[in-house]
């Protein structure tokens, strides 16, 4: 069998178009577009490469943006000030300060000053509990853009064993709450499950995101299994010296010939994480202007 792609470039630029002409109606009438405020303390390479692709696809879907940029030297007390502005700031609607955070910074204080409402990575700890009670909350944007993936494909997700592998507050917990939401039967595995191989070999979907290149191998995969692979990881290219690649957390070129439908790398998981981002942004952006 060779899988489906499951398209996450293609399916993000339907969505951010579908955002796009809704923000284009609000502004026409005269209407307070969405503002998403992206906060970046740091100058760690890769967090800057997310951090400018969030801010240009709300440019280009007509959101406001503003970006604070802090040197890696910014006190708490300096981060929680500006936190503190932007909670207050009509034009904000969403706040995301970009994790990880350096190491003087205590990540957990940060994320409860942030206002539950304009949560939209859905980190607060209040928001972190309504997915437990399954109440409606902001769901973290790579989680809900795997979701979604499965969702426009038309994957079925209940009553399918779904393994999650990595247990991470912004991907591995979260996903298993939400495919129990959608009536899998979950499990999580990580860095100490005894049998990986055995419990990957039993699994419908499989969610992998340990931060590992390749970690997960295809001949472990069940035949037709749906594979999110949720890992960026940048490693030297196999065949052109001196040049560096991305790869995910799964061995694509395996497990595309063993399972019915995957995410690539780059161009799955991704790209679906920063049009969440835009959808919870306006999601917020409607809740605080109907609530006023
Ligand atoms: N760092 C890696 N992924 C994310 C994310 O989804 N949100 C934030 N705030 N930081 C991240």
């Amino acid at each position: 069998m060779t899988a489906t792609i499951l398209d996450g470039s293609a399916t993000a630029k339907a969505i951010r178009e579908e955002l796009k002409s809704q923000v284009d109606s609000l502004r026409q009438r005269g209407e307070t577009p969405p503002g998403l405020a992206v906060v970046l303390v740091g100058d760690d390479p890769g967090s800057r490469v997310y951090v400018d692709q969030k801010q240009k696809a709300c440019d280009k879907a007509g959101f406001y943006s503003i970006m604070s940029r802090f040197p890696a030297a910014t006190t708490e007390a300096e981060l929680l000030g500006q936190i503190d502005r932007l909670n207050t700031n009509a034009a904000i609607h969403g706040i995301l300060v970009q994790v990880p955070l350096p190491k003087h910074i205590d990540e957990s204080r940060v994320m409860h000053a942030i206002d539950p409402r304009k949560d939209v990575d859905g980190f607060h700890p209040i928001n972190v509990g309504k997915l437990m009670l399954g109440d409606d909350t902001f769901f973290p944007c790579t989680p809900l853009g795997c979701l979604e993936l499965l969702k426009r494909y038309r994957v079925p997700i209940q009553g399918k064993r779904a393994l999650v592998v990595g247990r991470s507050n912004i991907v591995g917990k979260p996903v298993a709450m939400m495919l129990l939401r959608e009536h899998a039967t979950v499990t999580i595995a990580h860095s100490r499950t005894a049998d990986l191989p055995g419990e990957v070999g039993r699994a419908d979907i499989v969610v992998a995101a340990i931060g590992k290149p390749e970690f997960v191998k295809g001949a472990w995969l069940k035949e037709g299994a749906v594979v999110l692979d949720v890992g960026i990881n940048e490693v030297p290219h196999p065949t052109t010296p001196g040049q560096r690649h991305l790869v995910g957390d799964v061995e694509f070129a395996t497990a595309r010939e063993r399972a019915g439908w995957i995410t690539p790398v780059p161009g799955g998981a991704g790209p679906m994480t920063i049009a969440m981002l835009l959808q919870n942004t306006l999601k917020a952006r409607n809740q605080l202007v109907s609530a006023k």
